[in-house]
């Protein structure tokens, strides 16, 4: 296990080599840890983010005042970066693989060919979102919703970047099936309609920032668990018929959920930009059946029941971290209400991003001034953030 002291080192490295383009900034929340458990798991999930965040293409959506060379050498100077990627298999080991071991464990006795068959009924036929259900009745759905789109913009602003990661190489016929998946993902080159594009038209809609990684003070720990189980899976070759497990369960699971969102905007913010969605109930209904018919059953066919049983790993993993961030969406949402009726907490986010300290409901009773939530809005009386959901992060407006 990581100590704090190395994370703290790590922490005080990347703040200094961060700049100040938001879309470079590698800063996490390893100084001052005294071991408080939600506050060190939440800096080792930033840890293990800027990791993965390591592996990509990034610029700037506007040219900087000074050298945008300059910038990209010191964001991935290779020592810096090795410095980071060090400590990756022992993050990867206390946050992931525990994730990994249980949807292995749940799936062992799964036939691989009736869980296919059973998935898209399943989701299909399961009932509305809890966390959608609950907004059609709040009159501080706007807030919430604008929440949700900044905990999704960690992944959804470079939505399918993980995946390309599993493209590359060399695996017959199944690579060419995820390529063309992945083709539809960046829009086929045409970049309006590239999916992370949508996705930031929906964001605008809520007067959101769309720079990829702006939100990262606001992302709390179970947006950032969804994030890099994701990334856990494709950038490593090891996970392969894991990877192709999140395919199955992502692209089946978002034919239903866009659906249903699309319509929530259609109906209470009409105004807003909601192709995203309504792009997905379409296109991954194709994607599905791509991954079933082209990718699959071609693999269970020539590798076996063993490869049957990594590809369910990959899906029940992916079921778990995406049935994890909507609970917490919607106890965040019934707890921050509830707060707010009690007057010790108040809806509504002003346009900056704050960048103060990270508060999490552990640590409420040491903080004496307000904070802010998400999206949501800001907590008034930090006793009011002890009984939150565990995983939730305020951020101060300045560094306390
Ligand atoms: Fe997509
Ligand atoms: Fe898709």
């Amino acid at each position: 296990m990581i100590s704090l002291q190395a994370l703290e080192d790590l922490s005080r490295d990347l703040a200094t080599r961060s700049g100040g383009l938001s879309v470079y900034d590698m800063r996490v929340d390893g100084e001052r840890l005294d071991g408080a458990p939600q506050r060190t798991r939440y800096a080792k999930h930033q840890t293990l983010l800027r990791s993965y965040q390591g592996r990509y293409v990034l610029l700037p959506d506007a040219a900087p005042a000074g050298s945008i060379v300059a910038d990209l050498m010191r964001r991935y100077e290779p020592s810096a970066m090795q410095a980071l990627d060090a400590l990756r298999a022992d993050l990867e080991d206390e946050l992931i693989n525990p994730i990994l071991q249980k949807a292995s464990a749940a799936s062992a006795a799964e036939d691989a060919r009736s869980y296919i068959e059973a998935l898209l009924p399943t989701i299909r036929t399961a009932p509305p979102s809890r966390f959608l259900s609950y907004l059609e009745a709040s009159p501080h759905r706007e807030h919430h919703y604008r929440h949700f789109l900044i905990q999704s913009s960690a992944d959804l602003l470079a939505e399918a970047s993980a995946s390309a990661l599993g493209v590359i190489g060399e695996f017959g016929a199944p690579q060419s099936a995820l390529f063309r998946i992945l083709i539809d993902e960046f829009g086929y080159g045409e970049h309006a309609k590239k999916h992370s594009q949508l996705f930031r038209k929906t964001m605008s809609g809520f007067g959101l920032n769309t720079e990829y990684n702006a939100y990262w003070p606001l992302w709390d720990t179970p947006a950032l668990e969804v994030h890099n189980t994701i990334h856990c899976l494709f950038q490593s070759s090891r996970h392969f018929f894991k990877q192709v497990g999140f395919l199955l369960f992502a692209e089946t699971a978002y034919q239903h959920s866009t659906g249903e969102h699309f319509r929530y905007l259609k109906k209470h913010h009409p105004s807003v930009d909601g192709t995203y969605f309504a792009e997905h109930a379409h296109i991954d209904i194709h994607h599905t059946r791509m991954v079933v018919e082209e990718v699959v059953v071609p693999l269970i066919d020539k590798f076996g029941p063993e490869v049957g049983h990594e590809i369910l790993t990959g899906a029940e993993a992916t079921r778990a971290v995406f049935a994890a961030g909507d609970a917490h969406m919607l106890a965040l949402a019934l707890a921050f209400d509830a707060a707010a009726a009690d007057g010790r907490a108040r809806h509504g986010v002003r346009p900056t991003i704050p960048t103060g300290a990270a508060v999490t409901p552990e640590a409420a009773r040491t903080v004496s001034t307000q904070f802010q939530l998400g999206g949501m809005g800001w907590i008034l009386d930090p006793s009011a953030f002890e009984g939150f959901p565990a995983g939730s992060v305020g951020r101060m407006e300045v560094q306390g």
